[in-house]
């Protein structure tokens, strides 16, 4: 157990840290087992007199240090685990220090590292310190000037941020070149790689005429990977100048794609890092879903240039300050790109899988946090997503012409800067003459706030009353109402919408078929006037505010809504709705005993019609046939029943695939048809999906197995091949050992294609699964070192399989805890990720319970526990 109980980090304690740091200049030589960094750094004292001197350090080898020039002697300083400390400096002055690494030793994957040979970065949150003593915090800004000498054949490319300014060759086989970025930055923006790298070239004019060099450097043979994310790169540049009028400032941009990545990609400045699984496509190995995360990643990290770097963070408690704000930019992105109300309902449910139970659970926090202890574990859900829909409520409330003006104004003001969330909402604020006081809740309370709408109709007026409330969560007792933007329609019984007249308002003039309402009470009623019927109402349309919602809809409300409602969000909502209501009314039948599942006629036949519209998208159909998923229905029960959950969903699968066997099999054929020879456009890619969504219905009759090994076979494009091998480990056929093992030898060469090959066994609802998990762990080409790999097998086994890791005999626990005490010290940032699925103990029955937080006690008696992993086990415990 460790003793000393790791420092919890509050935003009530920022203080600005006492010297400035005019200059930087680093000079890195490099050597896989013994990198000296040289860092000078030119200071000045802006805060007490009496400050010491503290910088950051982590796991360095101290070589020298010196104040102008000259060397101190070793009591004028004291270096720790966690930095180093200068007790007396003078005001201002010049501080040399070297230091030495192992860049190979190096298996967090946090400061410099190597990955297949290629050196590499990652600085945020806190990786420079594992490069040199730093004042490592995002409010410290300054230019850098670094110089790269390395051995020139084994590493002939050498990068960081900015300009080339010089280069050279040195004795002994090795080379230099010296990089210049003139833009203030924080120090986790820094980046260097250094390499063999092929580089794939190309570039984009800016709006004012500026030619900018655009290169994706790769490992070699990946080059005819890269032209997707190239495109994307100048479809993003483009649309920030359009949309935001933002142009980007330097006449370089490189993206890296490196294996060995923590998380999906970082924007360090001009010089992007990205995990190769964000940036390698080819349509053999790539599916739609891989070519629209590309193009998401590519445009994010490009949007962080201005969202993020030119303007930064103050602290990390503002992280959502550049999150939220760049994950909301590149959805409307995707959207412009894309289909708008596919990419909202994906929008949503990932919110909902991942957001929504983060929220109820015991690692709840506020898009904006007020305390840590590992910054690593706040890249959460909350503060990118439920971050990003704080952004999209203020743009919903200030309008597109209004948020533009704040944007301007933000960026107008604190350019160049690191800034707060409050100085966000003021700037959107000024711009507009809006008060967003309340709204701000949104940044400070954590939990889902609980929506109940309730209607009552008589003489003519319709009156909708709004409830809201958000349950405790840890730390934060008592819950004060939101500011809640809540679109709202009316429909008639025969499907037509009705105008929205608000008691008060005149007759006479126009009333609108959809509005927004101001929700800012615990209770409020809004009365809609001049109605001959009662309506049905058509509720938190778009999903304008992110909240659960429970309303009093009939069955056939919700059909109806299926049918007619014309908001697109609304209309799948229903369908949605309506599936989870049956399915668990199903759960809680066979619970009690009682083998009857409730009529889905109903339900059912309105799919049917849905699927079979024309006029609508296939893409958006696609999205209609896929039920809720076994998490998600989960999520919704008081205890989690996984095993009644899923197989209700099944019987239900099967009752929507016996009824409309024939519907599925036109919709299919149809559609492999008209998606055509592979191409990876949003049109081919919603035909696929909705072929592919049929063949899931389909193969609920074993018998139509052969349709899926028909497809896997005849497959040109990863899509389709997945989306049959998925179906096929399900079943007890022979085709699922021969197309794993075509699978396999097919892609066995190929990292990413082979990530997917480990992921689709992990998630198959099958009793032997945990068994043959337990086998792939000694397949050659597992390795818990790479983090893609242990994302692909053990992440997809925890979080994507949930009646086997939820097997009663916890052996899914007990492997998962397995997993995480190795990496501990490998990778502790991966183990605290992984390891959160045990904190749902709580909703679980008695005898889950004590399996699951018996793991949770293994884990932290462990010795040398991980800061990261340690705050995530411990506060998951918490009764
Ligand atoms: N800032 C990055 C992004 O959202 C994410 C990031 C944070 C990251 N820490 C990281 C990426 C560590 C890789 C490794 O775009
Ligand atoms: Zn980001």
């Amino acid at each position: 157990m460790k003793t000393d109980t790791p420092r919890v980090i509050r935003l009530s304690e920022y203080a600005p840290y006492p010297f400035t740091v005019e200059s930087l200049d680093l000079a890195f030589d490099l050597d896989p087992k013994a990198t000296r960094v040289e860092s000078t750094l030119k200071l000045s004292r802006t805060g007490d007199s009496g400050a010491a001197l503290e910088l950051d350090g982590e796991d360095l080898r101290l070589v020298s240090v010196a104040i102008d020039g000259e060397a101190l002697a070793e009591d004028r300083y004291e270096a720790t685990d966690s930095g180093l400390r200068i007790a007396k400096v003078p005001d201002a002055f010049t501080l040399t220090i070297t230091t030495e690494i192992a860049p190979e030793d190096n298996t967090k994957l946090e400061g410099l590292y190597l990955s297949n040979g290629m050196y590499c970065t990652q600085c945020e949150a806190e990786g420079f310190r594992r490069i040199t003593y730093f004042p490592d915090r995002p409010d410290v800004m300054t230019t850098y000037r670094v110089t790269i000498r390395a051995d020139k054949g084994v590493n002939p490319v050498l990068l960081s941020n900015g300009n080339r300014v010089d280069a050279g060759d040195l004795d002994g086989g090795r080379h230099y070149v010296t990089w210049e970025d003139p833009f203030k930055k924080p120090s986790y923006l820094f980046a260097l790689v250094a390499g063999d790298l092929a580089r794939v070239q190309d570039s984009f004019r800016t709006r004012s005429g500026r030619d900018v060099e655009l290169n994706i450097w790769v490992e070699h043979g990946n080059e005819s990977r890269c032209p997707f994310a190239m495109e994307s790169l100048k479809k993003a540049m483009k649309w920030d100048e359009d949309v935001y009028g933002l142009e980007y400032d330097l006449n370089l941009f490189n993206i890296v794609a490196v294996s060995h990545f923590n998380m999906g990609a970082m924007e360090n400045k001009s010089l992007n890092v990205f995990n190769a699984k964000a940036v390698l496509a080819d349509p053999e190995t790539a599916t739609d879903a891989d070519y629209a995360y590309i193009e998401a990643v590519v445009a994010h990290e490009y949007f962080h240039n201005w969202t993020g770097n030119r303007i930064t963070c103050r602290d990390w408690f503002q992280l959502s300050l550049k999150e939220g704000l760049t994950v909301f930019r590149d959805q409307q992105f995707s959207s412009d790109m894309r289909s708008a109300p596919v990419e909202r309902i994906d929008q949503v449910r990932s919110l909902r899988a991942r957001q929504f139970p983060e929220d109820a659970g015991p690692l709840a926090h506020p898009v904006r946090p007020d305390s840590y202890i590992e910054i690593n574990n706040f890249y959460t859900a909350t503060v990118y997503m439920k971050g990003a829909e704080v952004i999209r409520m203020m743009h919903r409330l200030l309008g597109e012409d209004g948020f533009r003006k704040g944007m301007d104004l933000y960026i107008a003001r604190h350019d160049g800067t690191a800034t707060t969330c409050d100085n966000f909402a003021k700037a959107m604020e000024d711009a507009s003459g809006r008060d967003l006081s309340q709204f701000k809740r949104w940044y400070s309370q954590a939990g889902t706030p609980q929506v109940e709408a309730e209607g009552r109709f008589e003489d003519g007026v319709y009156a909708l009353t709004i409830r809201q409330h958000t349950d405790p969560t840890p730390g934060q007792d008592t819950k004060h109402p939101q500011h809640i933007p809540f679109e709202v329609g009316l429909i008639s019984r025969d499907g037509a919408a009705l105008p929205l007249r608000l008691e008060g308002e005149p007759a006479d003039g126009e009333a609108p078929l959809t509005r927004v309402l101001d929700v800012t009470e615990a209770e409020q009623t809004f009365r809609f006037t001049g109605l001959e019927a009662e309506p049905v109402p058509s509720l938190n349309r778009g999903f304008t505010a992110p909240v659960r919602l429970t309303a009093p809809w009939s069955d056939a409300d919700r059909a109806l809504l299926m049918r007619y409602d014309p908001d697109s969000f609304a209309k799948w909502e229903a369908g949605q709705q309506y599936a989870t209501q049956l399915l668990l009314n199903a759960v809680n039948e066979r619970a009690a005993g009682r083998n009857v599942a409730p009529d889905a006629t109903r339900f059912v036949d309105a799919l049917g019609t849905t699927l079979s519209d024309e006029t609508l998208d296939p893409a958006y159909r696609a999205q209609m046939m896929a039920l809720p998923t076994e998490d998600y229905l989960a999520e919704q029960m008081p205890v989690m029943d996984v095993d009644g959950v899923h197989a209700a969903r099944e019987a239900l699968k099967r009752d929507i695939a016996v009824t409309h066997a024939d519907l599925f099999t036109k919709l299919r054929d149809q559609h492999r048809a008209a998606a055509g020879p592979f191409a990876p456009t949003a049109e081919g890619a919603g035909h696929r999906a909705l072929a592919n969504g049929a063949l899931a219905y389909l193969t609920t009759d074993p018998a139509n197995a052969h349709l899926a090994a028909e497809q896997y076979d005849a497959a040109d494009n990863m899509t389709d091949r997945m989306a049959a091998l998925r179906v096929l480990v399900e079943l007890d056929v022979p085709e699922r050992d021969r197309c794993l093992t075509d699978f396999h030898d097919r892609y066995q060469h190929n990292e990413l294609a082979l990530d997917k090959w480990f992921s689709v066994q992990a998630v198959a609802a099958r009793p032997d699964t945990l068994a043959r998990v337990k086998d792939l762990m000694s397949h050659e080409k597992f390795t818990m070192r790479n983090p893609n790999r242990v994302r692909a097998l053990v992440g997809a086994f925890a979080m994507g399989n949930p009646t086997v890791f939820h097997a009663k005999d916890g052996s899914g626990y007990a492997f998962l805890a397995d997993r995480v005490l190795e990496l501990n010290s490998l990778n502790p940032q991966i183990g605290a990720r992984l390891l959160q699925p045990l904190g749902r103990w709580k909703r679980m029955d008695e005898d889950r319970r004590k399996l699951m937080t018996a793991e949770l006690d293994r884990i932290l008696a462990a010795p040398d526990l991980a800061r990261d992993i340690y705050e995530i086990a411990s506060k998951s415990r918490q009764a």
